[in-house]
């Protein structure tokens, strides 16, 4: 039996909408390409993770609005446990708004809801979920003190601790944060924040990795988009490459590449065999639309393998 993972991080409805090119400042694009899909960072990785052979549960909080009941069915239906969430009357889930253009990018903005309100006071009270686990697997977009009382709490309790550190917050992860982080997953421009150092180049990344060493996280992850990614964990460097795929949305891609790291080391694989799964699962994702809606099955990511 696989290792059991505590998701934590956003849960957000997602308002797509798809057009050739992204308005400039002041300008009005028209599009009639328009859809919903259940997103945020941290509902889709656990969605990946339980959609790609991991056992998965999620602790946050949401609200008791018509977005937050189809966000629990949502993950729900992926089989990821919903019983640590706590339900807040009269909030709101998140909602993201996104557009996403002919290319397969997208810009996202974001207004928190519930899951602002999660607090480090929370996570001291609950204490106890942590140690049901094995894997915490946690992104940003709830408060900062708030991811980092949960790393705290489940370092102390032995748990591995896999961060994506999206958005990176300003300033950084303190280094005492870092230094309990067993992997950490930044995508370029995470990794320039986190570090100070521009990524544009293979030697740019593996300069990058050697910062993040010294701040202190165990192994990072550097995801260089359509060019793979790179990981060092202070002893061997280890490259996947890119997939080549035609995208039509990149959203999620990232979570659904962490979820499926998680589900991959949860089921005792080495770091190669995690970073080749996630990979093809992520290229997969951005061949399809929305966020959660694009997580290929386990089948169709051991094809590619
Ligand atoms: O990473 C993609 C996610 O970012 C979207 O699903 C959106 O909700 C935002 O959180």
């Amino acid at each position: 039996m696989g290792k059991k993972i505590l998701c934590m991080g956003s849960i957000n409805i997602d308002l797509v909408m798809y057009m050739e090119r992204m308005p400039k400042p002041g300008e009005t694009v028209v599009t009639d390409n328009f859809a919903t899909f259940p997103g945020g960072k941290g509902g889709n990785q656990a969605a990946a993770a339980a959609a790609l052979g991991g056992e998965a549960a999620f602790f946050t909080k949401l609200g008791d609005d018509g977005f937050s009941r189809e966000l629990t069915d949502a993950l729900k239906d992926r089989k990821v446990d919903m019983s640590h969430v706590v339900y807040l009357p009269g909030e709101t889930a998140g909602v993201a708004m996104i557009r996403v253009d002919g290319n397969g990018q997208n810009a996202i903005s974001f207004t928190n809801g519930a899951n602002g309100k999660l607090t480090p006071e929370d996570i001291r009270k609950h204490q106890e979920v942590f140690g049901k686990y094995d894997i915490l697997l946690i992104t940003m977009e709830i408060p900062a003190d708030t991811v980092y009382e949960a790393i705290r709490t489940a370092k102390a309790k032995g748990l591995t601790v896999i961060l994506d550190p999206a958005p990176a917050p300003e300033g950084g992860i303190p280094s005492e944060i870092a230094k309990m982080t067993d992997y950490v997953k930044p995508n370029e421009t995470e990794a320039e924040g986190l570090s100070g150092i521009r990524v544009e180049t293979m030697e740019d990344a593996k300069r990058c990795m050697e910062r993040l060493r010294k701040i202190g996280f165990q192994t990072p992850i550097i995801t260089l988009g359509d060019k793979g990614a790179l990981a060092w964990n202070g002893e061997d460097t280890y490259a996947v490459e890119g997939m080549q795929v035609d995208p039509v949305d990149s959203t999620a891609a990232g979570d659904i590449f962490l979820g499926a790291f998680a589900a991959s080391l949860a089921d005792g694989k080495g770091l190669l065999d995690c970073l080749e799964f996630a990979k093809t699962a992520a290229a997969l994702s951005t061949t399809r639309k929305g966020a959660q809606s694009s997580i290929p099955t386990v089948e169709e990511v051991r094809k590619y393998l």
